[in-house]
């Protein structure tokens, strides 16, 4: 069984509608901890040496939040700026992380639709988390397609649990090693592995 650290990164989690929705979905699962990083470092100072601790002491790293601007709420900046130190996560003797794997579980306001229209010059969320996937294979992880909830404004309760209800599923999955990597990276989302 893999260990899972899920780092949630929403500074208003309490007026959240979907990120507190998933995070309820796999609250107390066997193997997955949760860590609420805006609790946790209200101040910004993240403690390096407790970071790198849980990374250690975890298979699967997973990065919650909401899309904010195209890309993650500061504190997750933060947090990769002065956790993924050299030496510890990348440079030649930089290994602590080398295969474990790393999920980004992001909500967006944007629809997916408006996401696709890649022809229109717009960029796929794909291409936009692109530095997170790049920083995460400079480090010799394996990065994950996102579990991805689009269109938060739009979605009623019912479209909520059930985005909930699949991050649950997906958890699990990666939890059990239900799927090989092969298999996981043929899909553009994580979320379209589990019909
Ligand atoms: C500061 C800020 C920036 C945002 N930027 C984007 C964005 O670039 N793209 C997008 O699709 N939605 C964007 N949104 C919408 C959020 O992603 C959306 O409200 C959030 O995922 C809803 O999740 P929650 O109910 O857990 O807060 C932004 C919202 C805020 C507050």
């Amino acid at each position: 069984m893999n260990r899972i650290s899920i780092l949630v990164f929403h500074p208003l989690l309490h007026k959240s509608r979907v990120n507190q929705k998933l995070v309820r979905a796999v609250e107390g699962m066997e193997g997955v901890s949760l860590r609420f990083m805006y609790d946790i470092y209200p101040d910004f100072f993240i403690d390096v040496l407790k970071e790198q601790e849980v990374l250690l002491e975890n298979d699967i790293l997973v990065w919650q939040h909401p899309f904010y601007w195209y890309s993650s709420p500061s504190l997750l900046k933060e947090w990769i700026d002065l956790v993924l130190e050299h030496g510890f996560a990348y440079g030649r003797t930089g290994r602590a992380l080398e295969g474990k794997q790393i999920l980004s579980a992001i909500s967006t306001g944007g629809r997916r639709e408006t996401y696709l229209s890649a022809e229109s010059g717009k960029f796929s969320v794909r291409q936009l988390m692109a530095p997170f996937e790049q920083t995460t294979k400079l480090c010799r992880m394996h990065y994950l397609p996102p579990f991805v909830t689009h269109g938060t404004h739009l979605l009623d309760e019912r479209g909520i649990e059930e985005a909930a209800g699949r991050y649950a599923t997906v958890i699990g999955a990666l939890r059990d090693g239900l799927y090989s990597l092969e298999e996981i990276r043929k899909y553009e989302y994580i979320n379209d592995l589990i019909l």
